[in-house]
């Protein structure tokens, strides 16, 4: 890892084509890395660089020059965003944003993480353009928009910021109380895509807490068109009609409200169904395979409920069944022991390769 925390590559940095670019970088807008920042791949200057607050594909987007002004709504024409966790959330919404043609930073916990990010964006777009949902040149072109770091600080000009990283209290509080030190245009927002944590205690750890609402998006990111738009008792108005034009016009998805409540609408519904399944796996009453072509055939469901929670991620499913009975107190919100077993025994589903079924690849 670099000292200023890029993915480093022989002392230069890595470019978003996953290129080594050795001493000849150039530093995102506003990151306070001393020039030996992050460049994109997309350099239209014949190999000068440009900055990342210019257009990166040669001017055919109209960007907006600078934040808005005090007064307006706060991320009128959003065009930078960060992104914090390139998980399997974080990469679907990094890549969703460069497809959508904005300037995206993704940040990751270190170097080496950051490089398994870009890894997950890259692996995604190929299989869009193989499936022939995706030009080959739209798919470069998205990914010459994406930086990849290892530093919270490469954020800083950021107008936007969905936070990603595990569904884990202390560690999205730590990371909304370090944003709102470093982010510096008071009118960005900073948006969680927590499943079912407050996002009124992620504001709290902030001085601006009417900047901060919940952007909850659905896996995978690229195909599923729903967006949950959750706003806190602290969330302004503005705010939130700026996160849903953001995510109607900007990125083309469909948005419903929720009040602050664990679990939004979909995940209130949903997970109790999981757990039901787990609880159904867990006692011997049908196979894993059964109660999922049960569902599948037998109520036209896409994916039955069990290889929709190695989907989703068997930690993430086990965290939101926490949040929900915390907040619920009710048994059917309680995560079952097999699932938690599971989840201590690393078998989290289609990320680890093993879950209730096993993949190919993690
Ligand atoms: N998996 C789903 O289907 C789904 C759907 C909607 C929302 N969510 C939510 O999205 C969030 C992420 O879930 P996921 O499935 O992508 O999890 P994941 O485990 O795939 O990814 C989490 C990523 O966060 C990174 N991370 C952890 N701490 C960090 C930090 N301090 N700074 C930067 N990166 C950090 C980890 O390295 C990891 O790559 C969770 O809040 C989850 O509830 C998940």
């Amino acid at each position: 890892m670099s000292a200023n925390g890029t993915t480093s590559v022989a002392g230069g940095s890595l470019r978003a084509d996953g290129t080594a670019n050795p001493g000849g970088s150039v530093r995102a807008a506003g990151t306070p890395d001393g020039g030996q920042g992050i460049r994109t791949d997309a350099a239209p200057d014949g190999g000068q660089g440009i900055r990342t607050d210019a257009a990166p594909d040669g001017g055919r987007n109209v960007r907006a020059a600078a934040a808005p002004a005090g007064g307006r709504a706060p991320a009128a024409g959003i065009r930078r965003v960060g992104v914090v966790g390139g998980g399997q959330m974080g990469a679907g919404i990094a890549e969703v944003c460069a497809r959508a043609g904005l300037d995206t930073v993704v940040c990751e916990v270190d170097a080496v993480a950051a490089r398994a990010a870009r890894e997950r964006v890259a692996a995604s777009l190929d299989r869009a353009v193989r499936r022939g949902r995706l030009a080959p040149d739209a798919a470069a072109d998205a990914l010459a928009r994406l930086v990849f770091t290892g530093r919270l600080d490469d954020l800083a000009d950021r107008q936007l910021v969905v936070e990603a990283v595990v569904e884990n209290p202390a560690a999205k509080t730590d990371v909304f109380a370090a944003l709102d030190k470093i982010v510096e245009d008071p009118d960005a927002v900073l948006a969680t895509n927590t499943s079912s944590l407050p996002v009124m205690r992620l504001g709290m750890a902030t001085g601006r807490a009417d900047r901060v609402v919940g952007l909850h998006f659905f896996n995978p990111v690229p195909v599923l068109p729903l967006v949950e738009v959750v706003t806190s008792l602290h969330t302004s108005a503005a705010t939130t009609a700026a996160v849903e034009e953001f995510a109607t016009r900007t990125l083309g998805k469909t948005v419903i409200r929720s009040q602050d409540r664990a679990g939004f609408v979909v995940n209130a519904l949903l997970v109790p169904y999981l757990l039901a399944a787990v609880r159904m796996a867990e006692s011997g009453f049908a196979t894993a395979a059964d109660i999922d072509t049960g569902m599948e055939l037998g109520c036209a469901h896409p994916m039955g409920p069990l290889r929709l929670a190695d989907l989703i991620g068997l930690d993430t499913v086990a965290s939101i069944a926490e949040s929900l009975y915390d907040e619920f107190r009710e048994a059917l919100y309680a995560p079952p022991p097999l699932l938690l077993r599971m989840v201590e025994a690393g078998l989290l589903g289609r990320k680890t390769g093993r879950g209730f079924h096993t993949y190919d690849q993690a």
